[in-house]
C-alpha cells in the first residue's frame, strides 16, 4: 500500500437528539462522507489520498468537520458542495481552503 499524499478524516460521531453538544452526525457529515468517497472514485484518487471516517474530534456545534494530515488542517461547516473544492484546491493544489478553515480559537 502507499503512503499517502494526504489523509482526509471525516467526523462522523451520532449522539442522541437533544444532547448538549449535538454532532456532526445530526448537520449532515453522511453526506460530506458520501461525496468525498464518490469524488475519489470518479477521479480515481485512491491511489494517492486516503478517507477515513472517525469519531469526534472536538467543535462539534461547527460540523460537519474534516481534518485534512500531514497539515492539520481543520475544515468546518463543509457541505457536500465543498468536497470537490476541497479536492481540486487542497488535495491536488497544495492550497487549503481558507473560508472553509475553522477559526483559529479552534485550538486553544
Ligand atoms: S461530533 Fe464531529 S467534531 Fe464532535
Amino acid at each position: 500500500m502507499p503512503k499517502p499524499e494526504k489523509h482526509v478524516f471525516i467526523c462522523q460521531q451520532a449522539r442522541p437528539a437533544g444532547h448538549p453538544r449535538g454532532s456532526c452526525s445530526e448537520r449532515g457529515c453522511a453526506e460530506v462522507g458520501e461525496a468525498f468517497w464518490f469524488q475519489m472514485q470518479e477521479r480515481n484518487l485512491f491511489d494517492r489520498f486516503a478517507i477515513t471516517n472517525t469519531g469526534c474530534f472536538g467543535p462539534c456545534g461547527l460540523g460537519p468537520n474534516i481534518l485534512v494530515y500531514p497539515e492539520g488542517v481543520m475544515y468546518t461547516g463543509v457541505s457536500k458542495e465543498d468536497v470537490p473544492i476541497i479536492i481540486e484546491e487542497h488535495l491536488l493544489g497544495g492550497q487549503p481552503v481558507e473560508r472553509l478553515m475553522a477559526p483559529a480559537d479552534v485550538w486553544s
